[in-house]
């Protein structure tokens, strides 16, 4: 496995620590407003949302129930196959159920189709999406996300979990990759 000098393959810095700690503060008090009374499925999009459903979670301040689910639709390459698969399924029955998923970013908007017809097909009371990301001009817009962090041009990056060949996930900002670095 090729060994990665990762604070060198950044571009720039697109969000700091600093931003997407108060970010995420600012969504916990909406979703702990929206979710008071009904204890949600919170589900984790494995692996880019990990660290973004964790701190997420720590922000809403009710009572939640934690799952996780694993899809694949990029294998190495930093362009969708266009072909989602699922990996992990929840552990939890969601019939009946509030369901809020939790994914890293939206891109062409394929894994959240996929994701949202899978849930829908078992009956849950609502489905939300937060996600961290939106790549507003690379889908459609009823495609997107019911909350979202940040608005982002059509540029790949990694940190806080977002990966390129599952490296880079453990920065602790969201920087732009170098081109170089996956072209
Ligand atoms: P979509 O199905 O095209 O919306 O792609 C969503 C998934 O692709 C995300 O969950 C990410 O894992 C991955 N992805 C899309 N854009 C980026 C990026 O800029 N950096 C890292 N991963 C990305
Ligand atoms: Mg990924």
């Amino acid at each position: 496995m090729k060994i990665t000098n990762e604070k060198n393959d950044i571009e720039y810095v697109l969000f700091s620590e600093e931003q997407i700690k108060t970010r995420v503060a600012e969504m916990g008090v909406e979703l702990t407003k929206l979710y008071e009374n009904s204890a949600p499925v919170v589900v984790c999009i494995l692996k880019g949302a990990s660290f973004f459903f964790t701190d997420l979670c720590r922000q809403i301040k009710c009572p939640i129930h934690m799952d996780f689910i694993s899809v694949s639709s990029y294998g190495k390459s930093a362009q969708t196959s266009g072909v989602v698969r699922l990996l992990k399924d929840l552990d939890n029955n969601i019939t009946g159920k509030d369901v809020l998923i939790i994914e890293d970013v939206i891109d062409s908007g394929l894994t959240l189709k996929y994701l949202r017809e899978l849930l829908e097909a078992r009956k849950p009371k609502s489905i939300r999406i937060a996600c961290l990301l939106d790549k507003y001009q690379c889908h459609a817009p009823e495609i997107g996300a019911d909350y979202k962090g940040f608005d982002v041009e059509d540029q790949f990056v990694v940190g806080y979990g977002l990966d390129y060949a599952d490296n880079y996930r453990n920065l602790p900002y969201i920087g732009v990759l170098k081109p170089e670095c996956y072209e």
